[in-house]
């Protein structure tokens, strides 16, 4: 697991906005495993400033998204669909048919799941997998306990999380109670991980994640010291309680 410190929450965009279009650069058509949160946002921003400034184009692009809220509508403010269409899709030239993201809409939700894990396994799998990390140390909407065997699954939402994410709702009992996710083995197929963390209170799970060694379903991102091509990037806040950053990088 590589460790790339960076000062602050801009400069953490803007590095992995260089490592995903370094990546682009030399794989026009890659699968890009995008995340929601607040945490890329900064990273949506630099992606759309050096398309319109550089011309980096996403048209070739296929994206699947990590997971979304089961019973919000596409055109819910709060969907991850329309949160991903206002940070990033409606401002780059990505087709609309390359974007997937699960419908937490569907019918049959647990046919919604089957239907994604062959979905992204007909893309060929994801390329580069973009993460955020939950205070709890969730991956996706995979919380503590979460096998890492799971494929596409639907989840009941701890409170940690729905508070956690209230903000963005008007209280509590909006938070949707249950969200469709890929699963920790999903994660673990990407042929490359970029994890992002910011700020001081990310620190307690970075802390988990660095100076641990112990890989348990417990903490679900621990699961990521089995993949062979990860890359934390974090600013100093987040940091601030891991002991040494050279030993793990
Ligand atoms: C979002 C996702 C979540 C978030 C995590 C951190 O698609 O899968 O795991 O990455 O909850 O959220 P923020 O970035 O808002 O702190």
């Amino acid at each position: 697991m590589k460790v790339i410190q960076v000062d602050d929450y801009n400069d953490l965009g803007k590095k992995a906005a260089e490592i995903i279009i370094q990546y682009i650069k030399g794989h026009a058509n890659a699968v890009l495993g995008l995340a929601t949160g607040s945490t890329p946002k900064t990273t949506y921003k630099e992606l759309i400033r050096d398309h319109n400034e550089n011309g980096t184009s996403y048209r070739h692009i296929r994206t699947v998204n990590l997971d979304e809220y089961v019973g919000l509508d596409q055109n819910d403010p709060n969907s991850y669909h329309y949160f991903m269409k206002k940070e990033f899709f409606d401002f780059v030239d990505i087709p609309e048919n390359n974007i997937h993201i699960p419908n937490g809409m569907a019918e049959n939700i647990y046919d919604e799941c089957k239907d994604y894990d062959r979905l992204i396994e007909g893309l060929g799998g994801v390329d580069l997998q973009l993460l955020g990390i939950g205070r709890n140390g969730h991956i996706g909407f995979n919380e503590p306990g979460t096998s890492f065997d799971t494929m596409t699954h639907i989840v009941d939402l701890t409170m940690d999380t729905r508070k956690a994410n209230a903000r963005f709702f008007n209280g509590l009992d909006e938070v949707p109670t249950q969200a469709i996710t890929m699963g920790i083995k999903n994660i673990l197929m990407s042929k490359s991980i970029l994890l992002l963390a910011s700020g001081r209170q990310k620190a307690e799970a970075m802390a988990h994640l660095l100076n641990e060694k112990e890989v348990t379903s417990a903490f679900p991102a621990s699961a990521l010291h089995h993949h062979q091509n990860v890359t934390v990037i974090a600013d100093k806040e987040a940091l601030s309680l891991v002991y040494s950053l050279e030993r793990r990088a």
